[in-house]
């Protein structure tokens, strides 16, 4: 099966032009950036790994690079892949002004699984599963991709009430930080779908924590309510 919804990649190659301004379309991006990448990295420099030099790092849907230069940034050994070319352009053009090593690829998940089963130690799949055709077989192809004990973190929207107020009506029809149809409630992962998928395949859920936006300081912040935006991760067998 296909892990790619052509549709919802075009939605993000109309943008790709606007990937790396700040107060552009992917605002919600270079805001929760900071956040994330700090989560990930405080999970991998407290476990056994100690830090992130030479960690096989895998950031699939990586789209402009926004997270790929950040965890290149930190020493891991980063690929990033998109099912776009187009939008791959938009991140090698920021790489030559930044001058990142992060090696981009255009391919789907399943392609880079056929190519190089369990060789990674990190796979991220971070605002991404929202927007897949389906996510059970999105996490198959994750999970094959990682070495043993390898780790797998994701980052979504859940799917409630609150979640359809927010990053529908709130950032779309309210707010306009993103184009109208952007996210499509139906898509939206709920973490105990999410379980029962990584557990299929083989990987084990350790955190999800909430990030919640706080509106005063206009920043996110990791909360223990994630029925919005959450993020968390899972180890392979
Ligand atoms: C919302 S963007 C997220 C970008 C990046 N992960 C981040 O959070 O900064 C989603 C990206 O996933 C890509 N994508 C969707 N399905 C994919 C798949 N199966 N394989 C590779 N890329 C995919 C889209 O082209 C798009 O660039």
């Amino acid at each position: 099966m296909e892990t790619v919804d052509a549709e919802e990649v075009a939605k993000f190659e109309r943008m790709a032009h606007e990937w790396w301004e700040p107060e552009g379309k992917f605002k919600l991006l270079h805001q929760i950036n900071p956040l994330r990448a700090g989560y990930i990295c405080q999970q991998l420099t407290g476990s056994e790994y100690g830090s992130l030099a030479g960690l096989r790092i895998l950031d699939i849907g990586c789209g402009g690079g926004i997270l790929s230069e950040a965890m290149d940034q930190q020493g891991g050994a980063v690929v990033g892949i998109d099912r776009s070319e187009r939008i791959i352009g938009t991140a090698q053009a920021h790489q030559n002004e930044s001058g990142s090593s992060v090696r981009y690829r255009v391919q789907a998940a399943e392609d880079l699984a056929r190519e190089e089963p369990g060789s990674f130690d990190v796979v991220l799949a971070m605002e991404v599963l929202e927007h897949v055709p389906d996510v059970d077989d999105f996490i198959k192809h994750c999970a094959l991709l990682l070495k043993p004990r390898g780790w797998f973190f994701f980052a979504t929207l859940n799917r409630t009430v609150q979640s359809w107020v927010a990053a529908i009506v709130g950032a779309e029809y309210v707010l306009r930080w993103l184009p109208k149809g952007t996210h499509t409630y139906g898509k939206f992962v709920r973490p105990s779908e999410l379980d029962i998928s990584m557990r299929r395949y083989g990987i084990a859920l350790q955190d999800v924590r909430g990030m919640s936006y706080q509106p005063l300081g206009n920043t996110f912040q990791l909360s223990n309510n994630p029925n919005i935006n959450y993020l968390g991760f899972g180890r392979m067998r």
